[in-house]
């Protein structure tokens, strides 16, 4: 049986572009699914699509057990959108915005009222509630257009890159948030260009390149397709570069690199932390100086460089063109 979310072979040209390639997606009922992928890889091309707004040129998609060309109506009584499109009345106070959501989902008056109350509150609005919205910051103006998403709670969300441009503090704020619609059953898609941020909240994840899903599992095993943690190393004096190698050998899973010009030494490990002081202590009792050390665990470029053999595109032209200001 098709997941709350599912997607066959989507294509997408714009002109010369295609957007989408053939993106396939199943989510299961009541989980997430990250979709992971570079700017103009077709994230939001792809939930475009899910939520009605734009047509592929082919292939079919179910969600919420309706048919999204057939049955666009119905679809979008269903979802919930949040994201780089999603529109806020400017002329309207957070609170006004947040209410009349609620009536357009044909809550009453009173409801709509309690509900703006409880998300303001939640994101940290309160005081901001009376103003209207084209005086708030970016950072404001994004959150109130999450919590416009979370006015009711609709079976399938999407979320368009819900935390860039958040401070760490809203970030964590936003994923607490997501953990509690998500422990209630919703099923959510949710694009992202963080790793960690897939990490934290996905229980699966599609990464997706030039227009196709080109890997899917948890975070966990595109880690370790990765090659799980690295220590990083930066020596003081370039004649430790060897000895320090030597030492980084003794406790890595793979081979060690070298940025000769750099002085860092990387090295696949397990063992976090605990590992991460043994080797400070080996180093040291060798008398190897050290500028830097740390932990990391495998960044989005590491996955896509070991998924696609070449370093993510960036295109950040379209980022700003899609940026919510
Ligand atoms: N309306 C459009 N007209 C022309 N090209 C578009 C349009 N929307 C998206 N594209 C192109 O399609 C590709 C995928 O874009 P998009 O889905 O926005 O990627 P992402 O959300 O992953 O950054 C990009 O090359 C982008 O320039
Ligand atoms: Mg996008």
């Amino acid at each position: 049986m098709p997941g709350a979310i599912y997607a066959e072979g989507l294509v997408k040209t714009f002109g010369d572009v295609r957007a989408l390639d053939g993106v396939d997606l199943d989510v299961p009922e009541g989980t997430v699914l990250g979709l992971l992928g570079p700017n103009g890889a077709g994230k939001t091309t792809t939930v475009r699509c899910l939520t009605t707004l734009l047509n592929p040129d082919s292939g079919s998609a179910v969600v919420a057990g309706m048919d999204v060309l057939k049955n666009p109506d119905a679809v979008r009584r269903s979802i919930g959108l949040s994201g780089q499109f999603a529109a806020v009345d400017e002329y309207l106070t957070g609170r006004e915005n947040l209410q009349m959501v609620g009536q357009l989902y044909q809550m009453r008056a009173k409801e709509a009222k309690a509900r703006a109350v409880e998300l303001l509150e939640q994101f940290d609005l309160t005081d901001a509630a009376d103003r209207p919205t084209k005086t708030y910051s970016g950072g404001m103006r994004r959150r109130l257009d999450l919590a416009a998403a979370l006015v009711v709670s609709p079976p399938v969300m999407f979320m368009d890159e819900p935390t860039t441009g958040l401070d760490p503090r809203n970030r964590q704020l936003l994923w607490d948030v997501i953990k509690r619609l998500v422990s209630g059953g919703t099923t959510l898609l949710l694009t992202t260009q963080y790793l960690e941020e897939a990490d934290h909240l996905a229980h699966d994840i599609a990464v997706v390149d030039h227009g196709r899903v080109i890997a899917t599992g948890t975070s966990d095993q595109l880690k370790a397709r990765t090659g799980g943690e690295r220590v990083e190393v930066v020596v003081h004096q370039r004649e430790d570069i060897q000895s320090a190698s030597e030492v980084l050998r003794g406790f890595g899973k793979g081979e060690t690199t070298v940025e000769d010009h750099m002085r860092k030494l990387t090295v696949p490990v397990a063992g976090g932390a605990k590992l991460l002081a043994e080797v400070i202590r080996e180093l040291d009792t060798r008398g190897i100086e050290i500028d830097d050390i740390g932990l990391r665990r495998p960044t989005l470029d590491d996955v896509f460089l070991s998924l696609t053999g070449h370093v993510a595109e960036t295109k950040d032209e379209e980022n700003g063109k899609e940026a919510v200001k």
